[in-house]
């Protein structure tokens, strides 16, 4: 059998195009809007009548979301979770702080472990002020309270944390405590925690991980057939240390051959096992993977392999086509799990970061949304090829799930461990409709990263999970339609999220290249190919005129020494009279030709 294509799709299209077709292709009548209304609205009214529900909702209400000093404490608490003992977590604390004397106070404890969970609910990265560092933050903190109780708080803090968003230390402990919910219908995947391995032992450890909890869900999984079993989630960043696209042979070499293992145990079970969806510029590489994977023969029969797909990427609907065709070439279904997206600040810098043409992803949330409601309906239709997961906490988006699925069969929800209890309880407990908990497992080493995801996501003020807590948020503004947002004059794309190039306003960032974009990647080579254009010459510009006295000097490649342009440098008294006529008006020479 031979594989589609590999998968390619513009990385950054225009939001404008984009949005102007979902508008079009998710329009529903007016009848079938007001069922949405009439559903999402018990929802909420359940979520907000639950008194049981002591969710991430609840803990951010009791706890007010505040300050910088919770970036700080964070840092310090995954510092310290890496220090055996007392004593030098406390030598590690001066250390960090550079400072050798504390006055030290008696720890506040109770109210000191309510302000430590807030700082680090507060954690985000709008809340810093531009001379705000960890060590002066932490360094007031200190001062006030004295290095053991810090210690103590940081760690306190995770504990709580870690708590809240994680259901076992150990596998064993997890499929332990699942069990009561599994009672009243819940399906699990469970997730090993852990990601980003920075070396091959990190990698091993983890697949490790991975295999030995496949095991141990596959001997308690039962006799219930596919979808109504346990799965296991698995992170590709996890699974090898050079997991970008720039390894990609290697990452092909290496990396399928492991995941294509774990994927053979899960098939000896009979479970689900998904590939979750991480950052925009691996999304190519990890289709080139899971392709391989998909299509190995020792999987035929098995209809438990899956990925998560990002809403919020502009190529996400692609990706479900890709699926499809994947689906039709092995002859057996995936599973695929339809998720709005967990890296979208990381996103959103990275291309700034890299001068990058344009964002993969969405700048406004309602555009996002429209974009699951497009993805879904995709989805939908293209049962029973794929069967659809729709992980979701937001009460509107569930309730126009439903409407969209027509006989409600063939699909499940899912929902993270910790968040989204009252509204599953309404829909899973209540109306019978299958729900699957994400379940991240393991200890206090590995929980950071995720955890900074969940921060930003509860403490992100348009989040549905945020407002639906907030009883002064009226009902009706959660009812309203991601169309009627961008309609009503809210551009598609955000007027305070700058194209990446004009981030510096009057002087242009340097342009990057994104090396995870296939398509970006193919132009540059073949420029390289057929020789740079000797026109490209750069120099120096003061208010938008070249100046210059120096003659061009040629600019060579340094791994083959081909000529690729020339320069112009500045002098001594040209850089002084652009520093005179204000450095916004020096611009550089755009030289790089993409
Ligand atoms: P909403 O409040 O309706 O949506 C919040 C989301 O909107 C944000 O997370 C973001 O995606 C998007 N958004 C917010 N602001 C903007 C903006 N300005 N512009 C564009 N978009 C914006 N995430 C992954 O990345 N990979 C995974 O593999 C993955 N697996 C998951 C598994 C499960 C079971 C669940 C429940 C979630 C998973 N997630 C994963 C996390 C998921 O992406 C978030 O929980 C989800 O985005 C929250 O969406 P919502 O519908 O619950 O909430
Ligand atoms: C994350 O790790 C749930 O996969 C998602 O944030």
């Amino acid at each position: 059998m031979s594989l589609p294509l590999p998968f390619s799709a513009p990385h950054a299209s225009d939001d404008r195009a984009i949005v102007a077709r979902y508008l079009h292709e998710t329009a529903l009548p007016e009848s079938a809007e007001a069922r949405i209304d009439a559903t999402a609205t018990r929802l909420i009214e359940a979520i907000r009548a639950d008194a049981g529900a002591f969710g991430v909702e609840e803990f951010l209400r009791e706890y007010s979301l505040s300050t910088r000093e919770g970036l700080a404490l964070m840092a310090l608490a995954e510092a310290l979770l890496r220090v055996p003992d007392a004593a030098t977590a406390d030598r590690l604390i001066e250390d960090k702080l550079g400072q050798s004397h504390f006055t030290t106070h008696e720890a506040k404890s109770e109210g000191f472990l309510v302000n430590a969970s807030t700082w680090a609910l507060g954690l985000t990265a709008r809340i810093l002020q531009p001379s705000d560092t960890p060590e002066s933050l932490l360094g007031g903190l200190v001062k006030r309270l004295g290095a053991p109780t810090v210690r103590v708080a940081a760690r306190q803090a995770m504990r709580i944390m870690g708590h809240q968003f994680v259901l076992g230390e150990t596998i064993a402990d997890a499929l332990d405590r699942a069990r009561s919910l599994e009672a009243k219908g819940y399906r699990h995947s469970y997730d090993m925690l852990g990601e980003g391995a920075r070396t091959q032992k990190d990698a091993d450890r983890y697949f490790k991980s991975y295999a030995d909890a496949i095991e141990a869900i596959g001997r308690a999984a039962g006799n219930k057939p596919l979808p109504d079993r346990p799965g296991i989630s698995v992170k590709l960043s996890a699974l090898h240390p050079r997991y970008e696209a720039t390894h990609a042979d290697r990452v092909l070499t290496e990396l399928v051959p492991k995941l294509t293992d774990l994927a053979i145990r899960a098939k000896s079970f009979d479970l689900n096992l998904t590939v979750d969806a991480e950052e925009a510029d691996r999304l190519e590489l990890s289709l080139d993977v899971i392709a391989r994977v998909a299509l190995d023969p020792r999987l035929e029969g098995w209809s438990g392999f899956g990925l998560a797909i990002q809403a919020y990427q502009k190529r996400a609907i692609d990706v479900i086509a890709f699926m499809d065709d994947l689906a039709s070439l092995a002859g057996r279904r995936f599973m695929v799990r339809l998720v709005k997206g967990a890296y979208w600040d990381t996103e959103i810098k990275r291309a700034q970061e890299r001068g990058l043409e344009g964002y993969a992803v969405f700048t406004r949330k309602a555009a996002t949304d429209l974009s699951y409601l497009a993805c879904a309906k995709r989805l939908l239709a293209a049962r029973p090829r794929l069967y659809p997961q729709f992980a979701t906490h937001n009460a509107l988006t569930v309730a126009q799930i439903l409407e969209l699925a027509g006989d409600r069969t063939g699909f499940e929800f899912q929902r993270l461990h910790g968040m989204g209890d009252a509204l599953y309880r309404a829909v899973t407990e209540g109306d019978k409709l299958p729900c699957r908990i994400y379940a991240p497992v393991g200890g206090h080493r590995d929980l950071l990263a995720y955890l900074v995801r969940r921060l930003l996501e509860n403490g992100a003020n348009s989040s549905f999970v945020a407002k639906v807590g907030d009883p002064s948020v009226p009902i009706r503004t959660l009812l309203t339609r991601p169309g009627v947002w961008l309609e009503n004059g809210a551009a598609p794309t955000h007027p305070g999220i700058k194209a990446p190039v004009d981030l510096y306003g009057d002087r242009k960032n340097s342009m990057g290249l994104e090396f995870g974009d296939r398509q970006a990647l193919s132009r540059l080579l073949t420029l390289m190919n057929e020789g740079v254009s000797p026109t490209l010459a750069a120099t120096p510009l003061v208010e938008g005129k070249p100046i210059g006295s120096t003659p061009a000097r040629p600019v060579v490649s340094p791994s083959d020494g081909a000529r690729v342009g020339s320069v112009v440098e500045a002098t001594p008294e040209e850089a002084r009279a652009a520093m005179a006529s204000a450095a916004r008006a020096v611009r550089a020479t755009r030289a790089w030709p993409v």
